[in-house]
């Protein structure tokens, strides 16, 4: 959802905290992008000064070289991703005390902002916008003068901790206040917030990759915790004033991960990182004798070998990787997998006992929706593990343990990278569980773990032989309305996962759906021409499966369907009965996942291209989606 930036640095005034936070809002934009706002504040400054913008943040630069901010020694700045109020310059963020004196940016939903507007409005405070931040900026502003009154002097570090105990919902606000020009407080609860720490300066930012130019070194920020930065001077305490010590950590990846490198879109340069996705992801996670050490883990082997039933939690594409984790780990280890959406799964009231194991995946580490889960499971003593993509956020945190996937930093909203890594470190978990219960032979998970090794190649493969012939189909298909894909065991959530993609970016109409259910309903769409998307399984390693998609194929081929497959190199069935197909390697079934879904991603791409839409930034979506 939305972005926050923030900066504090050396006593000087300039124009650096101003362009800290535009160009940590350019990096940020993925969250949220109908409006952007950011406050200044320098000394001698009697209000803060502030500038804010409905549309892109390209709209708000185009704002401040018409009304440049003055120099600074702290700034704030916020992208939006509207929940209350519609995405205009009102509603926009940073909102301001009733003196202008504070200024104040919101990640989150403040659940009691009603009552607490009610009650400023009796004491005569009046609101411009229709926003539950700008509740928290006008109460925080009396918090502040109440201080001021009692103790002589302005705090605005225990404003922002008395704002905290009065606030219910989620939140990570950072706030600047003219009579303290060198500060920016924060506190967080349920919204993602790290730090930066620079040389003589500070960074504050929903997540890293806001900061990753000028520093590596972060701190993780704790639930309901209060931040002061002053320079590079940073108090860290609970809501009570209690001093707490943040865990640092160190990012893994560069700055040019963030920048799109001469690509035309992020997702495409994500695209073509699938191999490495799957490559890093397997790396440094074998012993000398080739076992499987998942020692980052720090879950008890002994506790591994009474799991009983794995619980799979995600959102979007996460739980598509989940779907297709269930036919392996399932097969390997033999014991049932669920997989339940996120928001689904605290409400289903699920069963769950000491052995079960509740893996929750998510790529951006801040999914509220998986979250909660989270905590459901673990209140109901289960053990939570999750395979997380971003170092330092909410998920692995409150998690039993975590196994990291390294993808590197994923900016496009629509996943890609994520997906196949994803799929890599849940497998490397069903063999290691195949390991430690003894449900495989050696030699046959280093089989599967070869199959494995071989998939960048493969995904390489794709990427140059196909390419070309994808995007001559997608313009080909570029009017029409409806898309059908189809799968049939690990198939059938690629299918999902390809009809995910081609809506978010392309605004298409899409229905993902398991082959064998075709002839209950969705065969009433086929008519003349309309396009089907088939993954075809592998004729040599499945030949059931196979000539049951293929009966498939027929069936709307039948009726007027124009036919399009994924299938394996040299399968002349398809090549019979399919109007179009793109080839992929040889693999085995259960790891032919993270080679069919690669032509699924570069056709949504392509098709999106060719309609000329905002590949990186598809309407009404955000990559972290932090409320409920
Ligand atoms: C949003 C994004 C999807 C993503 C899903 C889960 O809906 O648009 O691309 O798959 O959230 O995100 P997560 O960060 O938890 O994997």
């Amino acid at each position: 959802m939305c972005g926050i930036v923030g900066y504090s640095g050396p006593i000087t005034v300039s124009n650096k905290p101003l362009e800290v936070c535009l160009q940590g809002l350019s990096r940020l934009e993925y969250r949220g992008y109908d409006s952007a706002g950011v406050a200044c504040v320098g000394p001698h400054m009697d209000q803060v000064a502030l500038d804010k913008k409905a549309g892109r943040l390209s709209v708000l630069e185009e704002d401040l070289k018409l009304h440049p901010l003055p120099e600074a020694q702290v700034c704030i700045g916020h992208t939006r991703w509207a929940t209350n109020g519609e995405p205009n310059d009102t509603n926009a963020h940073p909102h301001l005390s009733k003196d202008h004196k504070i200024a104040i940016i919101h990640n989150g939903i403040i659940e009691n902002a009603v009552r607490l507007k009610f009650e400023l409005q009796s004491e005569g405070y009046s609101f411009t916008s229709q926003t539950d931040s700008e509740v928290a900026a006008k109460l925080l502003g009396r918090i502040a003068n109440v201080i001021i009154e009692e103790t002589g002097k302005p705090n605005l570090f225990e404003a922002m901790r008395r704002l905290g105990k009065m606030l219910d919902g989620t939140f990570a606000i950072l706030a600047v206040d003219v009579r303290q020009p060198d500060v920016v407080c924060a506190i967080r609860r349920d919204e993602p917030l790290v730090l930066g720490l620079g040389d003589k300066e500070t960074f504050l930012a929903s997540d890293v990759t806001a900061f990753i130019s000028y520093t590596k070194h972060a701190l993780e920020i704790g639930q309901d915790n209060a931040v002061m930065v002053q320079g590079d001077t940073i108090v860290v305490t609970d809501f009570d004033g209690n001093k707490v010590t943040p865990k640092e950590f160190t990012v893994d990846w560069d700055a040019s991960a963030v920048e799109k490198s001469g690509w035309d879109s992020f997702m495409k340069k994500e695209i073509h990182e699938d191999p490495a996705a799957v490559r890093e992801t397997l790396m440094s996670r074998f012993d000398l004798d080739g076992n499987i050490k998942l020692d980052e883990v720090h879950i008890d082997e002994k506790l591994f070998k009474t799991i009983d039933r794995i619980v799979i939690i995600g959102c979007g594409t996460a739980s598509y990787a989940g779907q297709v984790a269930k036919y392996a780990i399932e097969h390997w280890v033999r014991i049932p997998v669920e997989v339940i959406l996120s928001h689904e799964f605290r409400y289903s009231d699920p069963i769950l006992t000491p052995q079960t194991l509740v893996v929750a995946i998510s790529q951006s580490g801040e999914t509220m929706d998986t979250l909660m889960a989270i905590r459901h499971a673990r209140e109901q003593q289960a053990t939570v593990l999750s395979i997380c993509n971003t170092q330092g956020s909410s998920i692995p945190r409150e998690s039993d343990a975590v196994l990291y996937t390294h993808a590197g930093p994923e900016i496009a909203v629509a996943s890609t990278k994520a997906f196949v890594a994803q799929i890599t470190a849940e497998y490397l978990l069903g063999l290691y569980l195949a390991q430690v219960k003894g449900t495989l032979f050696h030699d046959e998970i280093n089989g599967i773990l070869s199959s494995l090794r071989a998939i960048p190649e493969k995904i390489d493969w794709i990427l140059k032989h196909d390419s070309e012939s994808i995007q001559d189909v997608a313009q080909k298909l570029v009017s029409q309305q409806t898309f059908l894909f189809l799968g049939r065991n690990v198939g059938y959530p690629v299918a999902l996962e390809g009809a995910l993609k081609l809506k978010e970016i392309a605004y298409t109409f899409t229905q993902g759906c398991a082959a064998g259910e075709l002839k209950h309903g969705p065969i009433a769409l086929i008519e003349e021409n309309v396009p089907v998307i088939v993954i075809v399984p592998s004729a040599c390693d499945r030949n059931v499966l196979h000539s049951k998609v293929i009966s498939n194929i027929e069936e709307v081929k039948a009726r007027g369907a124009y036919t399009i497959a994924i299938a394996e190199e040299a399968d002349p069935d398809v090549e019979r009965y399919a109007d179009v197909i793109f080839w992929r390697p040889q693999c085995p079934t259960l790891v032919s996942p993270l080679v069919d879904v690669v032509p699924l991603q570069l056709f949504a791409l392509y098709m999106a291209e060719a309609k000329q839409l905002d590949v990186d930034k598809p309407r009404n979506l955000a990559k972290s989606v932090t409320v409920e």
